[in-house]
């Protein structure tokens, strides 16, 4: 059965009618084409599909679209401004913390989340708000670093 959802996403309010049962995530990726939030895992292990909702961290894999009629959805496309990346992507790049790539949108928004919940986390604080998050090649310590780096300068 289809329903017709209205949502804000990265500041623009898009109106879709959708399957009842489609995914955020299908939502992002097939309606909008904000193919910048990934599919890992597709349960809620991995983290790599998180955005953020009303402000609160999400995994889209396992949040039905039609939950999100009349919230305000942030992904990772919507982190620029003006051209100019996020200060969290600028600290990942400085750090080497990213290889493939593949978790980054996700671990982003978390960290995303983390500072807005805790501006100046300490290292226990990051690597908790980071444990829904998977990587599988960078490793955690350059995330580690580019998060507290980015809290000192806050
Ligand atoms: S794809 Fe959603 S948690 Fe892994
Ligand atoms: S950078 Fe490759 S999975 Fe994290």
């Amino acid at each position: 059965m289809k329903q017709t959802i209205t949502c804000v996403v990265n500041g623009n309010t898009v109106t879709r009618e959708i399957e009842q049962n489609m995914t955020l995530l299908r939502f992002l990726r097939d309606e909008l084409q904000l193919t910048g939030t990934k599919e890992g895992c597709g349960e809620g292990d991995c983290g790599a599909c998180t955005v953020l909702v009303d402000g609160l961290s999400v995994n889209t894999c396992l949040y039905l679209a039609v939950l999100a009629d009349g919230k305000e959805i942030l992904t990772i496309e919507g982190l620029e401004q003006n051209g100019e990346m996020h200060v969290i992507q600028e600290a990942f790049i400085r750090h080497g913390a990213i290889q493939c790539g593949f978790c980054s949108p996700g671990m982003i928004m978390s960290v995303k989340h983390l500072l807005d919940e805790n501006p100046h986390p300490t290292e226990e604080d990051i690597r908790r708000g980071m444990s829904g998050n998977l990587c599988r090649c960078t490793g955690y310590q350059q995330m580690v670093d580019a998060i507290m780096e980015v809290s000192e300068n806050k």
